[in-house]
């Protein structure tokens, strides 16, 4: 199955339904962060510590997987130079729209976040990647090209899902309020599900999602070369309603950097 069909699929739907994570910032917000007044999420509802981000934001950063207009035009406000890269010519479309709106520095760039040969090595100072990579099949490349892109003293901050939330089966805690564990981890729907429950995912427009495991998530950075050196846990927000997350943290993010100095 080409997974990056049928997600870039699924996320321009979401984007044209206006999903909560395609729906872009507003003047208000943009106006603020200008003046120093700013904060952005890599999970749904908690802020990132604001010393993850360097004390001055006059950076390049690589906003990862977080198209939709929401945090790239706040990091681009706040004063860092943003390039916004993501599957979705629709999310991408939302950062374009803002940047315009509010004369912002801030470019595109469609691609897979496992592939960023587009860009040279240590282009970066700062990679925000909000949850995503619950959408590609193996972590080890995006790893490892978040670290041949970033500047040595560089950070990537990451926000990814707590595998234990696939365990559960997901329709049935949507719509019998009901956890059922049903997945032995790590659960991929390409593999795990049959076809009529692909062909269904497809017809309401949800991408196709891999758990990855907790080895691969932070035990593959280290791999790659970065030391951890911030960690947090959160969960959904209300508007999700999501019945894991009253149990556990269905959410984790990670600071890495890139050893050596700037
Ligand atoms: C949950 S959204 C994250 C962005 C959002 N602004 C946020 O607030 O978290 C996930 C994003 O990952 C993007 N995406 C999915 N698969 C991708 C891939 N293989 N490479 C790059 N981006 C991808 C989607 O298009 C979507 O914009």
């Amino acid at each position: 199955m080409d997974h990056l069909a049928f997600n870039r699929e699924a996320w321009d739907k979401k984007a044209a339904r206006g999903s909560r994570w395609t729906v872009p910032v507003d003047s208000e917000v943009v106006a603020a962060a200008r003046l120093g007044d700013w904060s952005v999420i890599l999970t749904p509802t908690r802020p990132v510590p604001r010393d993850w981000f360097p004390t001055r934001m006059d950076c390049d950063l690589l906003a990862l997987a977080s198209g939709g207009g929401q945090q790239g035009p706040v990091l681009a406000a706040a004063g860092a130079r943003v390039t916004v890269y993501d599957l979705s010519p629709a999310q991408l479309a939302r950062d374009e729209e803002v940047a315009a709106r509010e004369g912002l520095d801030l470019v595109t760039v469609p691609g897979d976040m496992a592939d960023l040969s587009c860009f040279d090595d240590a282009s970066f100072d700062l990679i925000f990647h909000p949850v995503a990579n619950c959408f590609v099949p193996d972590l080890a490349p995006v790893w490892r090209e978040c670290f041949r892109v970033l500047r040595p003293g560089g950070a990537l901050l990451s926000g990814f899902m707590n595998p234990v939330h696939y365990v559960f089966d997901f329709e049935k805690a949507e719509k019998e309020r009901v956890l059922d564990a049903v997945h032995p981890l790590p659960f991929a729907d390409a593999v795990d599900l049959d076809q009529d429950a692909l062909d269904r995912q497809r017809a309401e427009g949800w991408p196709l999602e891999w758990s990855h495991t907790l080895e691969t998530q932070i035990g593959g950075q280290c791999v790659a070369g970065f030391h951890v050196t911030g960690f947090y846990e959160d969960v959904f927000g209300p508007e999700e309603d999501d019945l894991a997350s009253r149990y556990t943290a269905t959410m984790l993010a990670t600071r890495a950097v890139k050893p050596g100095t700037p």
